[in-house]
């Protein structure tokens, strides 16, 4: 069987053949652009962002792995074959991965880490209380998906109160939770630091925005994990400079690397990360898609499988 591999740049393809000669030798593991592949061979397709077309040139693809959880640059091929499954990358190691960015980011907002950063920088004994304790204000989590649910769950555990939202109506213990463009004003109003973990659709672009961050109480923070289309960079930074945002942890950006000339990186209230919010090593995640492979093969049900009708 040859899995194809288009994640990481080809530099990354000893590393993915050693991962997977541990987890599935009995696998292919083959470069995305080689030439020396027959199209008509290859069976699986492990893939990040495939130039658009792609895909749909192997005849024999029986289903494509995105090598993140977001798979939308992979659904974004119009010619993407949709009879196939797009299973998303969600190994336990990635939620879990995600809950300690999170809890890290909001406490690193409690404290104002960013503060203290620049400080050191400067050798400056900068002696201050901290903005607040993370136990006294309630996160609100956009999206009460697989990183959704263990970001609550990791926030609980250091005694966190959160609120949470999605698109469909969910109960989540210990947790109120809100739904939709109606649950919307309310789960805002009580999130004093926003969380988002939304997948990226076409209702979620442009979400963080002027009039949503209004609606947070004045001095929230706001810790971005989604995609980058769904920020609008200057509404964050004029939010931010008027002072009704505190601070903000920004770890997704449209385009991708950060521009060099972005106010985002020099801004005294922003903290910047380089989209790595969740990596889970390439063998957490060689082990997951052999698992499913090996489950597809016997005819059992993939998990996280991409529904086009809902976009994620
Ligand atoms: P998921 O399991 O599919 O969950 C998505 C959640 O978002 C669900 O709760 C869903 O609501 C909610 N949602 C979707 N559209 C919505 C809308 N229009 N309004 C309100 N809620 C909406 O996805 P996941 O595995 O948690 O991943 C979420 C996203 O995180 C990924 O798509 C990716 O963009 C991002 N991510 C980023 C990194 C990083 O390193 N920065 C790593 C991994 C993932 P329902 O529950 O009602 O379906
Ligand atoms: C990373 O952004 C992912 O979707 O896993």
């Amino acid at each position: 069987m040859i899995l194809v591999v288009k994640s990481g740049g080809e530099q990354a393809l000893p590393d993915w053949q050693a991962c997977f000669a541990e987890v599935a030798p009995q696998l292919r593991l083959r470069w995305w652009d080689d030439p020396s592949v027959d199209p008509a061979s290859i069976d699986y397709a492990l893939v990040w962002d495939p130039e658009p077309g792609r895909l749909a040139q192997f005849p024999r693809l029986r289903a494509i792995f995105g090598s993140g959880a977001g798979v939308d640059f992979i659904a974004a091929d119009p010619l993407l074959p949709r009879n196939l499954p797009l299973v998303r990358c969600v190994p336990p190691e990635a939620t879990q991965r995600m809950g300690e960015h999170v809890a890290w980011a909001v406490l690193s907002l409690a404290k104002d880490a960013r503060r203290m950063a620049l400080a050191q920088s400067r050798g400056d004994w900068d002696y201050f209380e901290a903005p607040f304790a993370a136990a006294a204000r309630t996160v609100g989590v956009m999206g009460l998906g697989a990183m959704g649910l263990r970001s609550v769950a990791m926030l609980q555990a250091l005694g966190i109160p959160v609120v949470g939202w999605s698109r469909t109506v969910k109960a989540v213990a210990g947790v109120d939770t809100f739904a939709g463009a109606a649950g919307l004003p309310a789960f805002l109003a009580r999130s004093r630091v926003l969380v988002c973990l939304l997948p990226a659709t076409d209702e979620t672009r442009g979400i963080i925005a002027a009039p949503l961050l209004a609606r947070l109480p004045p001095g929230a923070g706001l810790v971005h994990v989604g995609r980058g289309v769904q920020m609008v960079l200057p509404d964050v930074l004029a939010a931010l400079d008027s002072g009704h945002l505190a601070g903000a942890v920004l770890d997704v950006f449209d385009p991708e690397p950060l521009p060099a000339d972005s106010p985002a990186w020099a801004h005294p209230r922003i903290t910047v990360t380089p989209h790595v919010g969740s990596l889970p090593s390439r063998l957490e995640r060689a082990r997951y898609v052999a698992d499913c492979i090996a489950r597809f093969e016997r005819g059992d049900p993939l998990p996280n499988i991409y529904d086009p009708e809902r976009g994620y």
